[in-house]
């Protein structure tokens, strides 16, 4: 199955950039911005990735941030994924980032933003990697500084996909960024929100109904929803799960009690992502290699769940057509 799910080309849709920095690079960039980290070696920081739940990581994610202070910061983290995954059969990746998290340490938005563009046009034009630019909101700030950092964003719209909503998810509805994804949608951006990681299957539907989006991050937790069952399977309304994230946050027991076949039984439209790849166990590939050794899917599974993720990402008809 290994050759098999190395070689698939593989597509991507829910990719938090910042998730994908590795230990390694994040001591390297530490020292190059002279940034002291709680941690005094690799392994030590391996070791602390050990999580109770979302803001238990959260805690670590942003604090790993911190060395990430210049454009060169942002460009070498996103190639730093963007290499690994090509190498590992990944044609196109939808990658959150999280722009207020970056504001707040005093980082401009100019500086994020020129950094992951040219990493994006580096990996489109020397990796055949292609790159979908979603930048989240963080749902646990407030609903008026997601407006501002929107409006800030304006000489960037025409370079975004979408906007999304991520971070800590307990407490904080969806209904709360009404107003934000209304403003997007008059910009004429797509939307995507986080729902049902570990909140509950209400914020899915409103979602839905209020964010208008076009696509749930996560949405394990619809299986508590026999009518919300119903509705997505009629829509056909991609979840993009995360099978070793649901794990590492413990929304899961284990890979084995993972609701995924049950998701694909009920005929819903499933994709799987790595969320946070250097927290959470690995990427996309290892994320398919333990879903094959977990519940035993077939090369047929894999095959549907790509043209799943193919079908939906942020890229253009030209490069899809070539992609089937
Ligand atoms: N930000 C980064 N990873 C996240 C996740 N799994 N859930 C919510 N917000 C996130
Ligand atoms: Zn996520």
């Amino acid at each position: 199955m290994e050759p098999f799910l190395r070689a698939l080309p593989k597509v991507e849709l829910h990719l938090h950039i910042e998730g994908s920095l590795e230990p390694e690079l994040m001591f390297a960039l530490a020292e190059r911005n002279g940034v002291a980290l709680p941690y005094a070696s690799v392994k030590e920081a391996k070791a602390a990735y050990d999580f109770d739940d979302l803001q238990g990581f959260l805690d670590l994610y942003y604090q790993g941030m911190s060395v990430l202070l210049h454009e060169r910061d942002f460009f070498d983290l996103a190639m730093d994924y963007f290499r690994r995954a090509s190498a590992e059969g990944v044609v196109h990746i939808d990658m959150h980032f999280d722009p207020q998290a970056h504001l707040q340490r005093g980082v401009a938005l100019d500086i994020v933003m020129r950094g992951l563009l040219a990493a994006k046009e580096e990996a489109e034009r020397s990796l055949d990697l292609s790159v979908g630019m979603i930048m989240a909101f963080l749902r646990d700030r407030p609903a008026e500084e997601a407006l501002e950092v929107l409006e800030l964003a304006k000489p960037y719209w025409q370079r975004l996909d979408a906007i999304g909503l991520d971070s800590a998810e307990r407490d904080h509805p969806p209904t709360k960024f009404v107003a934000l994804f209304a403003r997007a949608k008059e910009i004429g951006l797509a939307r995507v929100a986080h729902a049902g990681e570990e909140g509950p299957a209400a914020y899915i539907s409103q979602a839905l109904d209020d964010l208008d989006v076009c696509r749930i991050d996560h949405g394990v937790r619809c299986l508590e929803d026999e009518a919300l069952i119903a509705r997505l399977r009629e829509q056909q309304t991609v979840l993009t799960v995360c099978p070793l994230s649901n794990v590492a946050l413990k929304v899961v027991d284990d890979l084995r009690q993972h609701p995924l076949p049950r998701l694909l039984d009920e005929g819903l439209n499933i994709t799987i992502s790595s969320d946070d790849p250097a927290y959470f166990g690995g990427g996309l590939l290892t994320n398919h290699l333990a879903c094959a050794e977990a519940f035993g899917w077939d090369e047929k599974v894999f095959e549907q769940l790509n043209r799943n993720a193919l079908a939906e990402a942020f890229m253009d008809d030209a490069r899809r057509a070539i992609l089937l």
